[in-house]
Order: C-alpha cells, then structure tokens, then sequence
C-alpha cells in the first residue's frame, strides 16, 4: 500500500473510531437516565445512600462573591436534581459552610439533604460550639453525621458527640483522616468505638486502605466515606491529553471523571465518594457515575493497571 492510501485508511479508521465512539457514549447517556441510582447501605441503620455525594474544601470557600455563590448555586442544584443527598463540610473550611447554607435557602424545589460536617477544634468545649455554629450556618436543625475532624482532640469530642447521638441532636457519629495520613491511630479509633462513619482518602491511586482499613470497616460494619476521590485533582492531569481505553465506553464509562469514580464506589467497603468541584459542567460529569454499569472485580482490575501503566 501506498503511503497517501495508507494515510487515507487511516485517517478514515480514526474518523469512524472516533464516531462509534461518540454514538456508543450517546447511546450509554440515554441508559444511564433509565438506569437505577446506585445506593449503599449505611450499617448502623440499614437506611440507603446514594453513592456520590460532594465534598466543599475551597471550591464552597467562596465568602461574599455574588457571582461564584450564583454558580455554587447551580453546582447544587445540578447535585440534587440528579439524586445527591451527602453534603461534606467543616469548620476549616473557611466560608463554606455559610456559603452552603446561602446556597441551600436559595434552593426552591424540595430537596433530601444528609449534612455531614466536623468538629476541628483541641477545646472539648469549643467543639460543642462549633456544632451549635456550624447547625446556624447550615440552617438545620438536626445535623445528620458529625465527624471528628482529622482525629484532634477525639476522645473528648466523641464523648459529646456520642452523648448527642443519644439525645437526638445528630443521627451519626464518625472521624476523619486524609492523604493516607493517621491510619494506625484511624484504625485503632475504629476498633475501640461504635463510629457509625469513618472518612478517609481513598482513589485510584491511593490504594493502601485497602490493606486493612477498608476490611476492617467492613468487618466492623462502619461505613466508609472516600474523600479526595480525584487526588485534589491532579488525576485530570495525569490522563490530560489521554482518551478513554475503548472498553470503558463499552461498559458504559463516558468520562474520566466517571472513570475514577466508579472505581471507588465498586469497591464494597465503600459507603460513597465525595467529590469537590466549583463547576456546574462537572457536577454532571461526577453525577453520572450513581448510574450505568456497576463494575466487577475483573473489571476494577483492568482500571486500575491501566492508570498504573500510564
Ligand atoms: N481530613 C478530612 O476530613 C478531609 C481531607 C480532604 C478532603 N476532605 C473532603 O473530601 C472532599 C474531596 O476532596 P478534595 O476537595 O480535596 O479533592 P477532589 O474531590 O479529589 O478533587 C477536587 C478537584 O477536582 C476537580 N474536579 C472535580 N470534578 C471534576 C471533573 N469532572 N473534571 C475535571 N476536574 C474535576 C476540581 O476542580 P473544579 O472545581 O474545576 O471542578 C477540584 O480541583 C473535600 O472537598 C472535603 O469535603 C476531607
């Protein structure tokens, strides 16, 4: 063959590659609006839970800019409207909370909300006032799930917070940990309480939860909240420039945000992913991945060696 033929071929093979590509990812659009919402059971009261849920470190930390509070407006709407319930906060988290709270009194449509934000605090008697902040901010009543923020100060904190368990004030108790940081002290947090929730980051590449502190929640019956499921963000740019492997189209995996996801979700420790964005494109690409095809093992494999390999 010729060099222009095989030149031609070529470009007419990359031409119809591309296409089936975009009718297959059409095609799966359509499925995932008929498909069912993937939910997850919560142990400790056998209430459901959409697997996706959004996490508010800086994208939420807006403060009094009109302009990216009207888009933090969308973000959320584009949220509930596809099924979200789980909102992640804390009090370290600059404005957020109060940003939430703006956002979700400008909502009009009735919405199912599961508030989960933190106590971050080394005064035991500081937290309990954060929480009382934290429910005026949020304008709730009743917080769903108060989390010890990155373990400080825990054993004083989750007296109080077990205590409010108790009384009614907050339904769920749990604790926070990240970058694979504090996971001895995480584990043995987990061994010796009746956490209803454990946070901690897990994603695509940060797998070492898997060794024990994924069994362990299962073994407990705790359910697992993944927090930084792209990595802050930097897994974008590592698949910058890189195309879908043409398998996960087939299986109904149109973006890599719903990639990376869905990796997380499919693991059966896992309760849900909360991932961040200030976009209203985003927060439709992350939503899709409570729908579709639910990965297998074989399949998680395949995802996970092909990010390894890139
Ligand atoms: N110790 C703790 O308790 C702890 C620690 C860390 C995190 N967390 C919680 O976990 C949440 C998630 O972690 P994170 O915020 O660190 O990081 P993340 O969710 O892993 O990543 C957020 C980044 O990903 C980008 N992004 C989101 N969706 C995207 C999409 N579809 N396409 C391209 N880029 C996208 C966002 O940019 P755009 O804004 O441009 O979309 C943002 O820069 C936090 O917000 C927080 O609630 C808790």
């Amino acid at each position: 063959m010729k060099r222009r033929e095989f030149l031609i071929q070529s470009a007419l093979l990359a031409l119809f590659n591309n296409s089936f590509s975009n009718i297959l990812k059409a095609e799966n659009k359509k499925k995932h609006k008929k498909s069912k919402q993937i939910k997850k059971i919560i142990h400790s009261t056998n209430n459901t839970i959409p697997v996706i849920g959004m996490g508010t470190w800086l994208t939420f930390d807006v403060g009094h800019n009109t302009r990216k509070i009207l888009e933090k407006i969308k973000v959320l709407e584009i949220f509930f409207n596809s099924g979200g319930i789980l909102i992640d906060s804390s009090p370290m988290y600059g404005t957020s909370e109060r940003v939430i709270g703006k956002c979700l009194s400008n909502i009009t449509k009735e919405i199912s909300l599961f508030s989960a934000t933190k106590v971050w605090t080394p005064n035991t008697w500081h937290g309990v006032k954060q929480l009382e902040n934290s429910e005026k901010l949020w304008k709730v009543k009743n917080l769903e799930l108060v989390q010890v923020h990155n373990l400080v100060n825990y054993e004083s904190h989750l007296e109080n917070l077990f205590q409010f368990k108790q009384e009614g004030r907050i339904k769920y108790v749990g604790v926070t940990t990240s970058h694979g940081s504090r996971h001895e002290k995480t584990r043995a947090v987990m061994e010796k309480y009746d956490i209803d929730f454990v946070q901690f980051t897990y994603n695509i590449i940060d797998r070492e939860v898997e060794n024990y502190l994924l069994p362990l929640a299962k073994e407990r019956k705790i359910s697992v909240i993944a927090n930084r499921p792209f990595q802050g963000g930097n897994l974008f740019n590592l698949v910058k420039d890189k195309k879908l492997p043409s398998w996960a189209t087939e299986f109904s995996i149109n973006t890599w945000a719903e990639f990376f996801l869905k990796y997380i979700i499919s693991n059966d420790a896992i309760t849900c992913a909360i991932p961040a964005t200030s976009r209203p494109n985003h927060m439709e690409q992350n939503m899709q991945a409570m729908y579709g095809h639910y990965p297998d093992k074989e399949l998680r494999k395949m995802m996970a060696q092909h990010i390894k390999a890139l």
